[in-house]
């Protein structure tokens, strides 16, 4: 088991890793509780619940613990999935000494931990991630749920008190899901670490088939670069906008397509390509940073390319609703070489158009 503490205003939080540590589960919640833990909510989606949810409940302990489970998938994290949950919450006569167990991937840790931080103004959560991609999500107390509009427009800073990573979870994910989660290990490489995305591109095979040695180490080199990240920065005042690359055009991709056409890890895998090309288009990056980003993404099977039939003033339009949209201007963060970003914020539009018209030929300099 690998320990991570994550800093934060509210205090730290630890996040444990590693096959079978949900063993830990009741052991946190008397932590939080200080004591025995009367009541708990497991907030789950339906697939989880299926796989893994008596395993889960049966580790709670002898807390009196309710299940609230939502749909599957993007489009539960809206506005009716979290009023229904506040809903049963209420009808369970939850108080504010009520622990919420988020226990899925991103979308459940997203609407779970927004849901925490609303019911009666704050209750504590545990987020128990099971997707590869939630090594992202889990870190760093970003919650919240989309409008039709723009994603991820409502929400909140609101870390978990803790994370309780089993990745024994993550074999019951289904391939696409597994390459979604890849694209945040990636990212992570690109972002901070070169000798990283070498290592993911000589171990593809391995992560693409959930080797239990080689997830292990990504997962915690990705955990560890974002902790290290949002510790210093948690309100995303400078830094930790790093860890937005490939988001600027991804969550625009994402809202066009109603939240269905690309899994969250695909559309930003198609963001990172265009960074890379707004990059090299205004002389920040060399050519190879472009080849060496689609080539490490395609080597873990997402795209790297927007289909034709994508409208690109429709994906302009979802960009300037987007939350990184500043004064008028689109904030990118732009890769300077494999490893290392640096955040841009009057990227001139006529680049972006046409690095998005690139993308969709995959022309080459
Ligand atoms: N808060 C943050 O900082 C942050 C960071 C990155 C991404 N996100 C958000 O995370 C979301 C994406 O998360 P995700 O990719 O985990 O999606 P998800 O939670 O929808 O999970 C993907 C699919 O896998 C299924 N699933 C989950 N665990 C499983 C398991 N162990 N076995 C079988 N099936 C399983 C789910 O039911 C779902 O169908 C997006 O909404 C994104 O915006 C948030
Ligand atoms: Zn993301």
């Amino acid at each position: 088991m690998h320990t991570l503490t994550v800093h934060s205003a509210s205090g730290a939080y630890d996040v444990l890793v590693g096959d079978g540590v949900v063993a830990h589960l009741a052991e946190q919640l008397r932590a939080i509780a200080g004591g025995h833990v009367w009541r708990a909510v497991m907030i789950t989606d339906e697939h989880v619940y299926a796989r893994h949810g008596n395993r889960v409940f049966g580790e709670m302990g002898d807390t009196d613990a309710r299940i609230c489970t939502i749909p599957a998938g993007e489009r539960s994290k809206n506005m009716h999935t979290v009023y229904d949950l506040i809903t049963q919450m209420l009808e369970a006569r939850c108080d504010r000494h009520t622990i919420v167990v988020a226990f899925g991937g991103g979308v459940v840790g997203d609407v779970a931990g927004f849901v925490a931080a609303t019911y009666m103004r704050g209750i504590p959560y545990v987020h128990v991630p099971t997707t590869i991609l939630a090594h992202d999500s889990s870190v760093g107390g970003k919650v919240g749920i989309n409008h039709p509009l723009a994603k991820n427009v409502i929400g909140a800073f609101y870390p978990p008190r803790a994370v309780v990573y089993d990745t024994s979870f993550l074999h019951t994910l289904p391939d696409r899901e597994v390459r979604s989660g890849l694209a945040e290990v990636i990212k992570h490489g690109l972002i901070a670490d070169a000798s990283f995305v070498e290592w993911c591109i000589a171990h593809m095979d391995a992560l693409r088939a959930c080797h239990r040695e080689h997830m292990a180490k990504a997962l915690h080199r990705g955990m560890a670069i974002k902790a290290g990240i949002v510790s210093a920065d948690e309100r995303e005042q400078g830094n930790r906008a790093v860890l937005n690359l490939g988001h600027t055009i991804g969550h625009a991709l994402e809202a066009v397509s109603q939240y269905v056409r690309w899994t969250h890890g695909e559309a930003i895998s198609i963001g990172m390509c265009g960074s890379a090309r707004i990059a090299h288009a205004m002389g920040l990056c060399a050519w190879d940073v472009v080849t060496r980003t689609e080539e490490v993404l395609r080597a873990a099977h997402l795209p790297t390319t927007l289909p034709v039939d994508v409208a690109t003033n429709d994906v302009i339009e979802a960009m300037q609703r987007d939350k990184k949209f500043h004064n008028g201007n689109a904030v990118f963060v732009l890769p300077v070489r494999i490893g290392s970003v640096t955040i841009v914020r009057n990227v001139p539009m006529h680049i972006v158009v046409r690095c998005l018209h690139e993308l969709q030929g995959g022309q080459t300099a």
